[in-house]
């Protein structure tokens, strides 16, 4: 049983090359950002927590190829004006933070909405949403059906280890290339 998180670092490992810029929209515990960064990608990343900014700091400060922001993902346009070749969501909360602070449909669509206008064609959308835990088995379903309507996108990809309609769930889509 590969869990979700391995699964989504082995796709980064065989997708992206040393020159790639990629978007952490939730930031956490900088796992993610880490894990990128060590193979020589460029991340930007957001979390609305100072925890989370702090912790993530803390673990990627000898990597300078990375810039963080404390911002809702909602707001990302504010911040970010450049071409993306992939971004990633891990939803739900801090772990070993505060379990209230979560993510919500809301500002998620928002932030993959203006994520998409960011993609470079042919990039990649990684999102790993947790079901079990208080809001997310709607946020999930509010996500998935967003991304599979979305004319922009073209699924690629799902993963999950059990048939539990609970279990965590990965969902890859790329940009499509509008020019062919
Ligand atoms: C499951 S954690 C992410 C784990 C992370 N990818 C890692 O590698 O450690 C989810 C994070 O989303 C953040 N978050 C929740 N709502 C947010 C929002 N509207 N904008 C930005 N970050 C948000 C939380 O503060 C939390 O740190």
């Amino acid at each position: 049983m590969l869990r979700v998180t391995s699964f989504v670092h082995q796709f980064i490992k065989n997708t992206f090359t040393q020159s790639s810029t990629l978007l952490d929209l939730t930031l956490g515990n900088g796992n993610d950002a880490l894990f990128c960064l060590q193979r020589g990608h460029r991340v930007i990343g957001l979390d609305i927590q100072t925890l989370a900014i702090e912790r993530s700091e803390a673990k990627c400060h000898n990597y300078p190829k990375h810039v963080f922001h404390q911002i809702d993902h909602a707001l990302l346009d504010t911040v970010i004006h450049e071409p993306l070749d992939g971004v990633l969501m891990n939803n739900g909360y801090l772990p070993n933070g505060d379990e209230h602070i979560t993510t919500s449909l809301a500002s998620s669509l928002a932030a993959l909405d203006k994520s998409i206008v960011l993609m470079r064609p042919l990039a990649y959308l990684i999102v790993t949403l947790y079901r079990k835990q208080t809001g997310g088995f709607h946020e999930a379903e509010g996500i998935e059906s967003y991304l599979r309507q979305n004319k922009k996108l073209r699924f690629d990809q799902s993963y999950t280890y059990t048939n539990d309609d609970f279990a965590p769930l990965v969902l890859i889509f790329q940009k499509v290339d509008e020019s062919s």
